[in-house]
């Protein structure tokens, strides 16, 4: 409903602003995804699971990140995350349960999405998503969550 909706970009615009405060003067990728991953976890509601992995040859490995522990290295290609990286594009997954290949690292997430740390044509990592909602996530939060990383990743750019 609009309501809901506009209510969503709000929040991800509030997001947007106080992400912004938090990285200024801050240019360390690891300082700067451990504190977004962080505001992120505790801002958005009915998450269990909210980090980053970083693209090292032809892997991710886990990055900062809040909830359960997870597997630390993701194919990629495999998995949702390892998707997301080798199409270089935000994949929404509604089912996890019903996602070819899906990397089970909390038992409690039912739906996922990933978001590609891009640098020019070069795959950084992704940002991971999990909720134990089925189909939490919408273009809405793909638009807000992609606005985000473009905030984490100008502020490391030199
Ligand atoms: N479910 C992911 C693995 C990472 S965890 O969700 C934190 C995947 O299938 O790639």
């Amino acid at each position: 409903m609009t309501s809901q909706v506009t209510s969503k970009r709000e929040l991800y615009d509030q997001l947007a602003s106080q992400l912004s405060s938090l990285l200024a003067g801050e240019r360390d990728l690891i300082a700067n995804a451990a504190n977004f991953s962080s505001l992120v976890f505790h801002a958005l509601p009915d998450l269990n699971w909210a980090g980053f992995y970083f693209a090292k040859d032809d892997e991710l490995v886990l990055g900062p990140f809040q909830g359960q522990p997870a597997c630390v290295r993701i194919r990629v290609g495999q998995g949702v995350c390892g998707v997301g990286a080798s199409k270089c594009e935000t994949v929404i997954v509604p089912n996890v349960h019903e996602f070819p290949g899906h990397i089970a690292c909390d038992s409690a997430s039912n739906s996922e999405i990933v978001v590609p740390l891009t640098k020019g044509e070069r795959l950084i990592g992704v940002l991971d998503l999990d909720s134990p909602l089925p189909a939490r996530f919408d273009q809405d939060d793909a638009a807000g969550l992609e606005s985000l990383v473009r905030i984490l990743l100008s502020s490391v750019s030199s």
